[in-house]
């Protein structure tokens, strides 16, 4: 199989609908991959209610049929989105027995009190160093004080600030691949820090979620009329890019993935 054509795309990121199983082979070599796979564990189904400092909650919000959680993704594709990239950070790392013992794991507590939940979340990292934890409070409605709320499209969402921590973490990270992109916080967080990154997500909601987070900016008023449209939506153009000092890995990717649409076309 070659890439199908994306579902978003500009000048900073790339969505692919579809399973990463089949995309991810014919996506270029990252810098870092960065991705929050399914657990397995079924959270993302149950009506979360629980107890909050001894007292009964009301079930979270119904994200609808989430069975893509009902069991943890096979290790073998674990290990071939390890092989995609040079540096690693997965979350939820423990439930997977290909990924080996690390020194360096990153510790999201989420400061979230006496209650039901788990109090943090743990990424596995090919990284160096010691383990590193941030406190970020983010349980229901309560976030971090002083942030800007964030609203929750799915319900394994990760805080933005979090992900922005961990990709700081990486020695480098100007190419970024999350191929569990959910509702594309990976993605938005590499924009936010001036990266590129390719996202791949097999619910269309949760592509069109993301899709929709990355519009939240700069695109200049006139990409629509310069854009491609692929699966029903406007791309922003990237044909006629020119390569700068300034700017040198997205550009190589991007033109790695029009050869590979072109290497379809011609096929
Ligand atoms: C834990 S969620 C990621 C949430 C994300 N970190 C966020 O902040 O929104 C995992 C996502 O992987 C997607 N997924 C599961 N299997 C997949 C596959 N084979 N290919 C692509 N996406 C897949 C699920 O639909 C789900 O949205």
């Amino acid at each position: 199989m070659s890439l199908p054509a994306p579902y978003y795309q500009d000048d900073a990121v790339t969505i692919y609908h579809g399973d990463c199983r089949e995309i991810m082979p014919e996506i270029p070599m990252v810098d870092l991959l960065l991705t929050d796979p399914p657990y397995g564990i079924g959270a993302a189904r149950r009506g979360r209610g629980g107890r909050q400092d001894g007292a009964a909650v009301a079930p979270s919000k119904d994200y609808g049929d989430a069975r893509w959680d009902d069991r943890p993704v096979e290790d073998s594709l674990i290990a071939q989105a390890v092989a995609r990239s040079r540096w690693q950070i997965v979350f939820g790392g423990q439930f997977y027995r290909v990924l080996p013992p690390r020194r360096c794991w990153l510790v999201w507590d989420k400061d979230n009190g006496a209650n039901d939940y788990g109090d943090c979340e743990m990424a596995w990292t090919n990284l160096e160093g010691p383990i590193r934890r941030l406190r970020y409070r983010w349980h229901g409605m309560l976030q971090e004080p002083g942030r800007v709320h964030e609203i929750r499209e799915h319900p394994m969402q990760k805080p933005l600030e979090v992900i922005k921590w961990a990709m700081l973490k990486a020695p480098s990270s100007e190419r970024v691949l999350d191929p569990f992109m959910g509702s594309g916080t990976t993605l938005r967080a590499a924009k936010d820090l001036g990266r590129k990154a390719i996202g791949i997500e097999i619910e269309e909601r949760y592509a069109e979620i993301a899709a929709r987070r990355m519009e939240q900016e700069v695109i200049p008023f006139d990409h629509e009329e310069q854009g491609t449209r692929v699966s029903g939506r406007v791309l922003a153009s990237v044909e006629g890019e020119e390569s700068t000092d300034a700017d040198p890995p997205m550009l190589d990717l991007l033109g790695e993935i029009r050869a590979a649409r072109t290497a379809k076309e011609v096929r």
